[in-house]
C-alpha cells in the first residue's frame, strides 16, 4: 500500500484553511492509504519556544487533529520527538547536504530576512530534517502546499544522493500528493487571498460562535453588482468559495441567483455563511474540548503512534546504517 506522510509544526490553533486544505483530506485517505501524520515539534525548536508553552502547543494540535477525525487506529499519529530514529537519519543525511544548497533554499533566505537575530543552523538544515521525516518511513507521497515544494525537492535529492553514494536502493523518491478536485485554496475574510496563521485572517476550529460571527460580519465586500450576471470581484468570490465549503448546495445556488439578478444583500449572505461555519465548527470544537482534557486518552494515542512510527523507522534506519558501513563488533 502506498505510504502518505504529513507533518505540521505545533504553533497555534488550526484554521479553516488547514481543515479544508489538508486535514479533511487526511481523514479520507487514512481509509485507503498507509498514513503517517506527525507533529513536528523538533522543527519548532528553530524559533526557541518557551519550554513551559511547548508541550501545550503539541497537545493543542494533537487534540485538534483527533477532533477533526484522524483515527489513531487507522493511521500512525505521532509526535516527531518520540521517534529518535528521525534524528539519527538527520545526522546521516546532513553529511550529504551541502551548505550552498541549503543557503539557496527560499525558506532559509526568508528567515534570514525576517529573523536576522536568530539565524541558527537548525534553520539552515531544516530541509534535511524534513527529508528525514519523509525518508524514515520510505514515504511515497507527501501532501504539501506550494511553500513546501522546494523542501520536497531536497528530500528527493538527498534520497537519490544517498542511494547513489552507497550503491543501494534504500530510499524511494517522494512525490507531491494532491487531492485532485478536492484541492482548495481557502480564502481569508479580508479580501487578501489565502487564509493563514501569519496573515492574521484566520477563522479557527477552536473558536466560539460569537467570535466567528463577528469575523464573518466584518468581511470585506464591495458596493454590489450593477449589471446582471457580471463576474465577481475577488472579495465576493471569496465569500462564495467559503460558502461552497460549509453550506448546502441550494443555499449557494440561492445567493448565486441573487448575485446574478443584482438583488444580493451581503448582510444576509454573511449571516447565512456565519451560521453555516458555526454549524461546521461547533461539533469539532466540542470534541477538541473533551479530547484536550483527557490526558489518559492523549497518552494512549501518542504511545500507539510512537510504537507504529518506530516500528517503521527502525527498519529503515537499519538499512541506512548498514549502507553507510556501521557494523557491530
Ligand atoms: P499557515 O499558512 O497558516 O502557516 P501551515 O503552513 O501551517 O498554515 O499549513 C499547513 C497545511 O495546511 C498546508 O500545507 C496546507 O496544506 C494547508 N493550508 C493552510 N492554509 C491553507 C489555505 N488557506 N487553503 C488551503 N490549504 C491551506
Ligand atoms: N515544514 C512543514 C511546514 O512548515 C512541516 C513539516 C515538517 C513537514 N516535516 C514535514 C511537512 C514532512 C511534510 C512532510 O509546514
Amino acid at each position: 500500500m502506498d505510504i502518505v506522510l504529513s507533518g505540521i509544526r505545533p504553533t497555534g490553533h488550526l484554521h479553516l484553511g488547514n481543515y479544508f486544505g489538508a486535514l479533511r483530506n487526511f481523514v479520507k485517505i487514512q481509509e485507503t492509504h498507509k498514513c503517517y501524520f506527525f507533529i513536528a515539534d523538533l522543527h519548532s525548536l528553530t524559533t526557541h519556544p518557551h519550554p513551559a508553552d511547548f508541550h501545550n502547543s503539541v497537545r493543542v494540535i494533537l487534540s485538534e487533529y483527533l477532533a477533526a477525525g484522524l483515527d489513531p487506529e487507522k493511521c500512525a499519529l505521532y509526535v516527531q520527538s518520540d521517534v529518535p530514529e528521525v534524528s539519527e537519519l538527520y545526522v546521516l543525511l546532513n553529511m550529504l547536504a551541502y551548505k550552498g544548497e541549503m543557503e539557496r533554499t527560499a525558506s532559509f533566505k526568508d528567515k534570514v530576512r525576517l529573523q536576522p537575530d536568530n539565524v541558527n543552523t537548525g534553520l539552515l538544515t531544516y530541509p534535511v530534517l524534513m527529508a528525514s521525516d519523509i525518508l524514515i518511513h520510505r514515504s511515497k507521497y507527501v501532501p504539501v502546499g506550494k511553500d513546501q515544494e522546494q523542501h520536497l525537492e531536497i528530500a528527493r535529492l538527498l534520497a537519490r544522493r544517498f542511494n547513489h553514494m552507497y550503491g543501494v536502493d534504500v530510499f524511494p523518491e517522494p512525490q507531491a500528493f494532491n487531492f485532485g478536485n478536492d484541492l482548495v485554496k481557502v480564502p481569508g475574510l479580508d479580501g487578501s487571498g489565502k487564509m493563514g496563521k501569519s496573515e492574521g485572517n484566520g477563522v479557527y476550529l477552536y473558536e466560539d460562535d460569537k467570535s466567528i460571527t463577528k469575523k464573518v460580519m466584518r468581511a470585506v465586500t464591495d458596493s454590489g453588482p450593477t449589471e446582471p450576471n457580471s463576474p465577481k470581484p475577488e472579495v465576493i468570490e471569496n465569500l462564495f468559495t467559503l460558502m461552497r465549503l460549509v453550506s448546502a448546495p441550494d443555499t449557494v445556488a440561492f445567493f448565486e441567483e441573487k448575485w446574478n439578478d443584482c438583488s444580493i444583500r451581503y448582510g444576509d449572505m454573511k449571516k447565512q455563511l456565519a451560521a453555516d461555519i458555526c454549524a461546521t465548527v461547533a461539533p469539532i470544537r466540542e470534541r477538541i474540548d473533551a479530547i484536550y482534557n483527557d490526558t489518559d486518552y492523549l497518552h494512549r494515542v501518542t504511545a500507539l503512534g510512537c510504537e507504529k512510527a518506530r516500528a517503521s523507522a527502525s527498519a529503515t534506519l537499519k538499512l541506512a546504517r548498514e549502507a553507510v558501513g556501521f557494523k557491530p563488533f
